[in-house]
């Protein structure tokens, strides 16, 4: 069944129980990926450094198509769809910004293919409730949201697996690149697919989830976790006041007071920003001296927060030439979508035939 999957320049069917990496598939551009992002911030370096950048270089190996998940992202905003709207256009800015082609990539927008919607529908028959409760990732996101939930969870939200299911296979995608997070919502979809496969005929491709092999970014102040709530990200669109406003802040070795006191790098978040931004020998530098106690903090920082710069820059110029052209944004958008959805329009044809629905 998953004759298009290479490993080590092997055939490969035995998927089902081990990681699938990134590197480990063979570039085929008959071969579609398909990722996405719900619309509800803007990208940060997290985002930069766990999955756009390998999204860049995916879109010239592979078919790639990244969903704006506006939709999903309403079903733990349905209150708020001011916030998912704005967030349409600045998360494709993102895109754009850090070299993702659309000559080469389809970015395409949840809302405006009406065959996911229908074809979730058509899924919804397939899954239990309880299988729903018991996704990993469905569990951990509604004890987050509590606030937003109270005692009783949204069928739209408990239900968002289906609908992710079918964004994955109206583009009969073969790959989903996606966080550790992510796959229990992978699995789901193939449970979904197997069934339809098995009732209605073989009909829908099984998507493989793919990995890679990123680290999560810590934060600035050393959380686990970046993000908007937290105050500790630096986003791809911070103009270079705030880059530098935020590097000064960031969690260095405490015993440090005076310059010549030794540090510890390791429990320095300028240090660990140094290992993604600069380059081998300045964090060698940087761990040396910093030990020794040859070197400043305050210098230590100005000098990450040049290289961060350097990664940075061309990525907010590039960032400033769309925001300037909005209607450029939205025209990418939208003739991604519109090629987008030819090919659901496919997978519904199929879809419905084999339910016998093609009248
Ligand atoms: N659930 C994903 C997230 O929160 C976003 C998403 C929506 C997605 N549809 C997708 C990811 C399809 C991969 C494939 O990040
Ligand atoms: Fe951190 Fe640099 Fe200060 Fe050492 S010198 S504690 S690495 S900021």
């Amino acid at each position: 069944m998953y004759n298009f999957l290479y490993k080590n320049n092997e055939m490969d069917n035995t998927v089902d129980d081990e990681k699938i990496m990134l590197e480990d598939i063979k570039p085929d551009k008959n071969l579609k990926i398909l990722t996405g992002d719900r619309p509800t911030g803007r990208l940060h370096i997290g985002h930069y450094f766990g999955s756009l950048k390998s999204r860049v270089e995916l879109q010239d190996k592979f078919e790639t198509f990244i969903e704006v998940a506006d939709v999903q992202a309403l079903t733990d905003n349905f209150n708020n769809p001011d916030k998912v709207k704005q967030n349409v256009s600045q998360i494709v800015m993102d895109y754009l910004s850090v070299g993702l082609d659309p000559n080469k990539v389809t970015i395409l927008l949840q809302s405006r293919i009406p065959e996911i919607a229908e074809l979730t529908v058509f899924y919804s028959n397939l899954v239990t409730i309880a299988r729903l409760q018991r996704n990993p990732t469905v569990k951990t996101e509604i004890a987050q949201k509590k606030e937003l939930f109270g005692e009783s969870v949204t069928y739209g939200f408990l239900g968002y697996p289906v609908s992710q299911a079918a964004d994955i296979t109206a583009f009969d995608a073969s790959f989903v690149p996606v966080g550790e997070d992510q796959l229990p919502l992978i699995e789901q979809c193939r449970e979904i697919v197997r069934k339809f496969n098995s009732i209605y005929g073989e009909t829908l491709r099984e998507p493989v989830a793919v990995m890679s092999n990123k680290p999560r970014i810590k934060g600035l102040d050393g959380n686990e976790k970046m993000g908007k709530s937290l105050g500790n990200a630096l986003y791809l669109s911070d103009d270079i006041e705030t880059i530098k406003t935020k590097v000064m802040g960031a969690v260095t070795d405490p015993a440090r007071i005076k310059k010549d006191d030794p540090g510890n790098p390791d429990i320095c978040m300028v240090y660990y920003y140094h290992k993604l931004f600069s380059d081998e020998n300045t964090c060698k530098n940087v761990c040396e001296e910093c030990k020794k106690g040859q070197r400043g903090c305050v210098a230590c920082k100005k000098q990450l927060i040049e290289n961060i710069n350097n990664t940075l820059g061309p990525i907010r110029e590039k960032r400033h030439y769309y925001e300037e052209r909005p209607k450029e944004v939205m025209d990418i958008l939208m003739s991604g979508t519109e090629h987008a959805r030819e090919i659901a329009k496919k997978t519904m044809e199929k879809v419905k035939k084999s339910m016998k629905l093609d009248y």
